[in-house]
């Protein structure tokens, strides 16, 4: 959580970050601030809410002037989102200024410390105890700041990445990574910092992602130095070259990033299985897993750790990999995995899945079971993230980059993968029959175009969105692979329209939810042509006798669902076990159009953020 965006070099910092965090919203943005060296001073200017805010402060308190600068887009963690506790934070002196992302766990003891020898803290913040204790060792050790980062990281525990600069040292930028992400860009005689590599994409294509425990002091005119942070080894830095283009981070002619995401779909559903997935010739090819195929095929099971999204996928791979690979598979929240004492064993496979590859809980369970000896396989999209280093191999979703904070092409990607690995196991096991594994195939190879279909429908989506937008709950019910798309299309709902929904299993409604049901209840149930649909017909049944209504996601042609239904949405016939690949996206088009009507910030919702860095 929490963006971070730094500049050295020949231009003006000021547009150069304030883009930069633009770009980096979708991490937090509660509020925003920069700090830039002109000179001769640090002019310094920060605002709760957003980098729009920041803009006009900016335009009335600072010069805007100079070519050092740090800037941050802030998630709270200690101390409420207001002007005092936005980042960068000043050291006592006014000499050192910091950005920082992520949470210094034992900040509130060292803070009395420095609070015994004199200190004063004007915010609530653990970063401006960070400052003050990098100030005070400067001071007290008589060390540069390099140095002094690198003492004061050494006496913190939590996670971080963090840039800072001393007015008296303008010609360098320390930097400092654990837990939380951190890019240098490379140009010439200058250096671009940010938590990602959108901020600085259209002025170089070269970085270096700092790993953990790794800082780095970054001076013009001198290449940069890397060190570790616990026995100051050096390190030769790795220059990755950037795949990003600047058309994948802006809004292309969409009204927001997650309609553009939505409409994405089919192309980067593609783009997942591209010279994977070969349908004519019957060939599945993966490149991380190839050789770990026996791991997989010989696990005693297969334990997939992931949070929101991502775990909904996990669970539409519960039911491929038993239904085609028999192996048994457990799906946990990464969150619970980690703080139980899990029985994981050298005979388990563990499949962490996460978008952004920095998930705080994820990257911990993958921690716990590698301690305990599993193997452990990665699904992210962002390449070179913390999560697909930690795994022991992985495979990439090649989604692109997703700015929306709802995830919708992530999840759609994130199903291929697992579809693709759970039909490839299967087929080596023989445990799924040639014909089956074929037609699953080329069957998949068409899911572009099915998707690409139930697009289509989005004006007649568009209309139940209006019908709908002001109830104040939804119920959300599918059985079988489409259970996870219920629990899918109910975070969706709540996570950008902040209206409550509830996913269940379809059979589950019996068991409580029902007593909700009344005339003012819609129910949104997928029922499409499954081994359950008779079942789910009858759940219709039992919501209409109650007067609920009822919003169904059916398959093109369907009669029966629509004589029942208030409402249908139509998606292409698919085999079941690929469904959830097109029941989803009516779902997400529902959601985004209730969200639009109600005037919310669809892109940027209320208290979340993209990547959830802390625990
Ligand atoms: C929902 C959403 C979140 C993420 C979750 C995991 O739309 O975006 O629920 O799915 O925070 O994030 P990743 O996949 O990055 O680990």
């Amino acid at each position: 959580m929490c963006g971070i965006v730094g500049y050295i070099g020949h231009r003006e910092a000021y547009p150069l970050i304030i883009n930069g965090l633009k770009r980096l919203e979708y991490r937090g943005y509660d509020s925003a601030g920069i700090a830039l060296y002109d000179g001769s001073n640090i002019q310094l200017a920060k605002t709760k809410g957003k980098v729009v805010d920041l803009e006009e402060k900016a335009d009335k308190e600072i010069t805007k002037k100079g070519n050092l600068g740090i800037g941050h887009t802030r998630w709270a963690t200690h101390g409420v989102p207001n002007d005092v506790n936005s980042h960068p934070h000043y050291s006592n002196s006014g000499e050192l200024v910091i950005i920082h992302n992520g949470i210094i766990e034992n900040y509130a003891s060292i803070k009395q410390e420095l609070i015994s020898r004199g200190y004063v803290f004007h915010s609530d913040t653990d970063t401006e105890v960070l400052v003050n204790l990098i100030e005070e060792i400067k001071k007290k050790q008589d060390v540069k700041l390099g140095k002094a980062v690198q003492i004061a990281l050494n006496e913190v525990v939590g996670a971080y990445a963090i840039a800072v600069f001393d007015q008296n040292k303008p010609n360098e930028i320390v930097v400092a990574k654990l837990g939380s992400p951190l890019a240098i860009g490379l140009g010439n005689d200058e250096f671009f910092i940010a938590s990602d590599a959108s901020p600085f994409i259209e002025y170089t294509n070269n970085a270096i992602y700092l790993e953990d425990e790794q800082m780095a002091v970054i001076r013009l005119g001198r290449e940069i130095r890397i060190r570790k942070i616990k026995n100051d080894t050096r390190i030769k830095p790795f220059v990755h070259e950037l795949k990003l283009n600047i058309e994948q981070i802006e809004k292309g002619g969409y009204d927001h990033f997650m309609l553009k995401e939505i409409y994405e779909q089919p192309s980067v559903i593609k783009d997942t299985y591209r010279g994977r997935l070969l349908a004519d010739q019957g060939i599945i090819k993966i490149g991380g897993l190839e050789e770990y195929i026996p791991k997989f095929v010989n696990a005693d099971r297969i334990i997939i750790v992931a949070c929101g999204t991502s775990w909904h996928a996990g669970l539409v791979a519960e039911y491929t990999f038993e239904d085609w690979a028999r192996i048994p598979v457990e799906v946990e929240y990464a969150s619970e995995f980690r703080y139980r004492n899990p029985v994981i064993t050298e005979k388990d496979v563990v499949i962490a899945i996460s978008q952004s590859g920095e998930t705080a809980d994820t990257l911990a369970a993958i921690k716990l079971a590698k301690e305990k000896g599993a193997f452990v396989y990665g699904i992210c999209n962002v390449v070179g993230s913390t999560i697909s280093r930690e795994t022991h191999s992985g495979t990439y979703t090649h989604a692109g980059p997703e700015i929306g904070v709802a995830s919708t092409k992530a999840f759609t990607t994130q199903i291929t993968v697992l579809t693709m690995i759970a039909l490839k196991l299967a087929h080596v096991k023989g445990t799924i029959s040639k014909s089956d594994y074929m037609m699953h195939l080329r069957e998949l190879d068409a899911i572009p175009v099915y998707v690409e279909k139930a697009l289509e429908r989005n004006g007649e989506i568009k209309e139940i969105a209006s019908v709908f937008k002001d109830s104040p709950n939804f119920l959300y019910l599918g059985r079988g692979y489409n259970f996870p798309v219920a629990l899918e299309g109910a975070l969706k709902l709540k996570e950008i329209s902040y209206i409550h929904a509830e996913g269940y299993p379809a059979a589950e409604m019996k068991h409580g939810p029902i007593a909700l049901i009344d005339e003012q209840m819609p129910v949104v149930v997928v029922a499409i042509n499954s081994n359950h649909y008779e079942k789910v017909v009858s759940n219709i049944q039992e919501i209409k006798a109650r007067k609920g209504k009822i919003i169904a996601v059916v398959t093109q042609g369907d009669t029966v669902v629509r004589e029942l239904a208030d409402f249908v949405m139509e998606v292409p016939k698919t085999p079941e076990t690929l469904t959830p690949l097109v029941t989803t996206i009516p779902l997400q088009l529902l959601s985004y159009h209730i969200a639009v009507m109600l005037d919310k910030n669809v892109d940027q919702p209320r208290n979340l953020a993209k990547s959830v860095t802390v625990e």
